[in-house]
């Protein structure tokens, strides 16, 4: 693959939209050709099928519909746009992966993570990201930054919200080559200088 694979992920309300999102705006102004997707979503079909996961009157949805269908998007849009992208040299940068399906579904439900793996393997035909930022921020302050309506995940109790940034940690312990910690900083520039830092190593 003779493009880049970068992507954001993190706890509720870790600032991560914003930060992946100024990133590609400084790794454009460097004159790079930057695709910035986010996840579940980013096509057609997925955004069709956020909808769906996320909307809170979906009470009755299964642990495994869940994970399925958080794979189903990845898979169309890895098939539509990251790997097209990949293939011709451009740095994408995706707003969650795979790794939020191991933290949120596997680690936070319960559901097995080799599995996911297994699956996560199928959807996006073996692709890996490059590099992967966790944006780490106590899960207590992510989550009184969220929205006053909250979507079907964010309303899980917050000890589900603590599995789920330990998952992370485990999955940092797994392969910590690939994913890197970054501290979330009260000032916004301070993150993304540090984002940066370690960002522009890769790409140069
Ligand atoms: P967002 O808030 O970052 O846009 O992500 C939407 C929600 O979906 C967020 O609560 C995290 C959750 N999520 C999963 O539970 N599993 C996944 O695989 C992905 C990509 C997101």
């Amino acid at each position: 693959m003779k493009g880049k694979f970068i992507t954001f992920e993190g706890s509720e309300g870790c600032g991560k939209s914003t930060q992946s999102k100024l990133l590609a705006a400084h790794l454009q102004r460097k004159g790079f050709s930057v695709v910035y997707v986010r996840e579940p979503g980013g096509t057609r079909i997925s955004e069709k099928i956020r909808k769906i996961l996320l909307d809170p009157e979906n009470r009755l949805m299964s642990e495994a519909c869940e994970m399925l269908l958080y794979m189903a998007a990845r898979a169309q849009i890895v098939k539509e746009i990251v790997r097209p992208a990949l293939l011709s040299g451009k740095i994408v940068i995706c707003d969650r992966f795979l790794d939020s399906t191991l933290a949120y579904q596997g680690y936070g439900l319960g559901v097995d993570t080799g599995l996911i793996r297994q699956i996560g393997g199928f959807a996006t035909a073996g692709l890996k990201p490059d590099l992967t930022i966790f944006l780490d921020l106590p899960v207590k302050k992510g989550l009184v930054h969220r929205k006053f309506t909250k979507d079907r995940i964010e309303r899980r109790p917050l000890g589900y919200h603590v599995k789920v940034r330990n998952g992370y940690l485990k999955l940092i312990r797994l392969e910590p080559r690939r994913i890197k910690l970054v501290k979330v900083e009260k000032d916004l520039k301070n993150t993304q200088e540090k984002i940066r830092g370690l960002v522009d190593k890769y790409v140069i």
